[in-house]
């Protein structure tokens, strides 16, 4: 028997994944930075550990298993940045909660300077199935951009818009207004790249100059000012399990 591959043992990430630790991926990077151990040793990626009977610890804090699931849907103000803790000292997401005994983290990510509607839990394997590109999970975004947009602009974002990581996938654009040297649009994207939305219309020539997530599949900010947050009802977790 080896260290990596113990026998009733699951890969570290899945376990700290399945104990809403993180996503896989953040396990990995977690794991990478040498901040998980398994029994007192640091660990490394592609081991595997057995839960009953190592013992794992992320930054020297076991896995906590069985926690209730808590799902969330946040309205994210401009300024707070989507992790859950910034070495700079920026206001983090997690700031924001109150009353929530459970550590939950976000579902994929909004810049800094994009508010509007972001979903944390702690159900690792959820989050792991809405942020994988192969879910295609419609996003919707309010956009403001510096110049007009035109038949031309709109027609190429719909076609997809060639980008450093390769051509993106056609969105739709929708309610389209111009005003005071600033087209306002609605832009749905199925994809989740880095600063896609702000690369696709820089790309266009267009700066972005404000950017709200309005919509995330099926759900919407309504009722929410920014910085407040809301449970999922049981109804909206089994839609987004069904997505
Ligand atoms: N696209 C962006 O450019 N930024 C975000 O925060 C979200 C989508």
């Amino acid at each position: 028997m080896t260290e990596r591959s113990a026998p009733g043992g699951q890969r570290l990430q899945k376990l700290m994944a399945a104990a809403g630790l993180c996503s896989r991926r953040q396990a990995e990077t977690l794991i990478e930075a040498g901040r998980v151990t398994v029994n007192g040793r640091i660990a490394s990626l592609g081991e595997q550990a057995d839960p009953r009977r190592d013992t794992v610890l992320v930054d020297g804090r076991p896995l906590r298993q069985h926690e209730p699931p808590c799902y969330l849907l946040m309205h994210k103000p401009v300024g707070v940045v989507t992790t859950l803790s910034d070495p700079g000292g920026r206001p983090v997401i997690t700031d924001l909660l109150r009353d929530v005994p459970v550590r939950v983290y976000p579902i994929g990510r909004l810049d800094l300077t994009t508010s509007g509607l972001l979903l944390l839990t702690n159900d690792g394997d959820l989050a792991n199935r809405l942020a994988h590109p192969s879910h295609e999970v419609a996003k919707t975004y309010l956009v403001r951009v510096r110049g007009a947009l035109t038949h031309e602009v709109i027609q190429r974002l719909e076609q997809g818009v060639e980008l450093d990581d390769g051509l993106t996938a056609p969105a739709k654009v929708a309610r389209v207004r111009n005003s005071g040297g600033h087209g306002w649009f609605e832009l749905t994207i199925h994809e989740g790249r880095n600063r896609q939305v702000r690369r696709m219309c820089e790309a266009l020539g267009l700066p972005v100059s404000r950017l709200m997530r309005i919509r995330y599949a099926f759900l919407t900010l309504e009722g929410l000012a920014p910085g407040q947050y809301r449970h999922l009802t049981p109804h909206e977790v089994a839609r987004l399990k069904r997505l």
